[in-house]
């Protein structure tokens, strides 16, 4: 009370000052309503004058932050230590707190009839809201449940299963007993499943019977069944009941997970954790064959998830945020859980696909449900362009505010039809950049700016905290404005993955070797005449294919496990509706005289079983060579300029071992 008298008495004095009112009018509705801390941060006067601030002090602005919107067990004692040429990032070292209170306890406590969660089943229509007491309580039994089978402060419990509310709260319990939680997006196969679990060392795996996915059915608990016969660390599977299928269960390992909630008790104390304390592990892809556990903090990455999540879209409690992105990605871990969470905020679990039972799923949700923030991935809205605008208009969508969009690219069609036909050009489209390893947006419109103008195709500016730069080939800072570079990040901010699983010297090398002092994201990007910047694509081996991160490594180690394939180069091509599309050269042992075809939906179901169906190659072109370099080397530019038909650009190929194999690929790529 007193805090807050002191505080208006200052901002009447500072905002006096002011000589151009209707700017210091929305200024001051904005700040107050998104920073009311501003006093905190001294003479700031625009928003910019607030970005600036907080990367030329991110100790004091991320420190006043984090005392102001987390609830603390003990104040921290040091901001932050952070060194980019070691990887060492620390932030609010001495502080403790538990994750679980913070995003369910405090908002259980004030108002516990509040709805937490929203869930749209598969099947239209069906909704189970999930209020925040409620959520305390199945918090509080399946910590006790993960307690029971050994789960203590540090030890990984694996998480197979599709999205509900009861996937949410077992993440939550697992940090309510100080324990890290690895979410396995449940459209990975059983050797990816395995190599995640064996990876990252998991004692209990949660899954469910089954999956419900646009009307079909998918077995998951057979699927871990497969994968566990590989790992041994997994004592204990707790099966939640989706559908009622029956399946088996393994004596002294399997336990039906409602049963084991219905005995234990809803009360479980929570555990206090430093704030570097580890909250996941959250595997992707890199450039080689291995996916990497991105290990987040528990305190930095739930104060960046939840100061984005408000400040990118503009939530206002009492709104309901529609993040449609599922739990095994980072998109669901910071959007539809954490950020919407530590906010005290109403969040949507979707279970379905945009096309079941037709393509006005999403539209005919957000009359039904009214939800306020509607968050995507592009390649939904193009699949959805195809199907014509009627699906979209003969819905109410009066109700959304925002439209966000992430994970690839929004290209400047899709850009229009989700703000003029979506949108009904009335609502700001939030196109965020961000990352796994970033844990929350780092480059968005921030349209709770005042007088930002949208640019299409764009993330446009820095969130707070946000530091990004272009960089040359000689790690020089491409300064001015109408230039490309190596997009790097040079300021810390509190979200940055602290290490890779197991591998810190992978981490550094990854990160933070190839231009030394800043955080490389391996994205390639251009600051335009405005300054806004606009991703122009990964610099490295990875593809995004329909919004997922896919190593293209990880692709050819699967092809040429096949008896018949002596090697393979995978590259991605321009798709229109997935973003990008796997193209695969494919060299077949010598004396190999089996029907190509036969060979070609081997190999496709090989990567389907080894890695999920989103990665099975569009194309697989048999070829006799690759291009390669003296020394070896696949010049993998080449076989992308060929995917993407631009064969008239190819550039210098004279210093190929074989120049002639480019021809014959060229060939076979017309013919096929
Ligand atoms: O290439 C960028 C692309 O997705 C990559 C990160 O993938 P992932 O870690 O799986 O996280 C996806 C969800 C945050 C980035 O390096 N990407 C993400 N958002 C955008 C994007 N590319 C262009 N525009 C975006 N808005």
């Amino acid at each position: 009370m007193v805090r807050s008298v002191l505080f208006s008495r200052f901002t009447d004095k500072f905002f006096a000052g002011f000589k151009n009112r209707s700017c210091l009018a929305e200024f001051r509705q904005f700040t107050s309503t998104t920073f009311p801390e501003l006093a905190e941060f001294g003479n700031i006067s625009s928003h910019e004058d607030l970005h600036k601030f907080s990367i030329q002090r991110p100790d004091k602005f991320w420190s006043v932050l984090a005392r102001s919107r987390l609830k603390w067990e003990t104040d921290f004692h040091t901001p932050m230590d952070c060194d980019f040429r070691t990887g060492k990032f620390n932030w609010f070292l001495g502080g403790k707190l538990n994750i679980s209170v913070n995003c369910v306890d405090r908002w259980a406590e004030v108002d516990p009839e509040r709805i937490a969660l929203v869930w749209e089943k598969d099947e239209q229509g069906e909704v189970e809201n999930v209020s925040y007491s409620q959520l305390q309580d199945m918090v509080g039994r399946i910590a006790n449940t993960l307690k029971q089978a050994g789960v203590g402060v540090g030890d990984v419990v694996a998480l197979y299963m599709p999205i509900s509310p009861v996937a949410v709260a077992s993440m939550l319990a697992t940090a309510r007993i100080g324990a890290v939680h690895t979410v396995v997006f449940a459209g990975f196969s059983a050797e990816a499943l395995a190599a995640r679990v064996e990876d990252s060392g998991a004692k209990v795996l949660i899954t469910a019977d089954e999956s419900v996915r646009g009307g079909r059915r998918t077995p998951l608990k057979r699927t871990v069944d497969t994968a566990l016969e590989k790992c041994e660390t997994v004592k204990t599977v707790l099966v939640m009941r989706r559908t009622g299928a029956e399946i088996k269960m393994k004596p002294n390992r399997d336990e039906w997970l409602d049963e084991c909630m219905l005995r234990s008790s809803p009360i479980c104390a929570p555990k206090s954790m430093n704030s570097e304390d580890p909250l996941f592990l959250l595997y992707t892809s890199g450039s080689t064959g291995k996916p990497k556990g991105v290990s987040h903090s528990s305190a930095g990455y739930l104060l960046y998830a939840m100061v984005t999540m408000k400040h990118a879209f503009d939530y206002k409690q009492g709104e309901l945020f529609g993040c449609v992105a599922d739990i095994g990605w980072i998109t669901g871990h910071s959007y539809v859980v954490y950020g919407p969470l530590a906010n005290g905020g109403t969040s949507l679990l979707f279970e379905s696909t945009p096309v079941y039972p037709d393509p006005g799923r999403y539209w005919e949700m957000v009359e039904r449900l009214k939800i306020n923030h509607f968050y995507g991935a592009p390649t939904a809205l193009r699949l959805l362009i195809g199907y014509g605008d009627e699906y979209v208009t003969k819905y109410d969508r009066s109700s959304i505010r925002k439209l966000g969009s992430v994970g690839e690219p929004l290209n400047q069609e899709a850009w229009h039809w989700f703000h003029s036909v979506v949108g009904e050009k009335r609502c700001d489209i939030v196109d965020t950049w961000w990352q796994t390893e970033t844990g929350g947006v780092a480059i968005s419109p921030r349209p709770s700016a005042p007088n930002a103008p949208l640019s299409p195709g764009k993330p446009q500016r820095p969130m707070f905290g946000m530091n990004p730069v272009l960089l040359d080939e000689k790690g020089e800072e491409v300064q001015g404005l109408g230039v490309s570079g190596s997009l790097c990040l040079a300021t810390p901010w509190p979200g940055i993955a602290r290490t890779l699983h197991g591998d810190h010297q992978r981490f550094v090398q990854t990160y933070f070797s190839a231009y030394p002092g800043y955080y490389f994201t391996g994205d390639g990007a251009f600051r335009d005449e405005k300054g806004d910047y606009q991703i122009t694509g990964r610099m490295d081996d990875v593809i995004n294919v329909t919004g997922h991160r896919l190593g293209t490594a990880e692709v050819e180690d699967v092809l040429t496990e096949h008896d018949n394939v002596a090697e393979a180069a995978v590259v991605g091509y321009p798709h229109e509706v997935k973003g990008e599309g796997v193209y695969a050269y494919v060299i077949l042992k010598q004396g190999v005289n089996l029907d190509e075809e036969n060979i070609r939906n081997e190999l496709k179901l090989l990567v389907k079983s080894k890695i999920s169906g989103f990665a099975i190659p569009e194309f697989i072109l048999f070829t006799p060579g690759l291009p390669k370099t003296r020394s070896g080397k696949i010049m993998r530019r080449i076989l992308r300029k060929i995917a993407a038909n631009q064969m008239d650009d190819l550039g210098d190929i004279s210093t190929l071992a074989e120049p002639e194999i480019v021809e014959t690929i060229i060939q076979k790529h017309q013919k096929k």
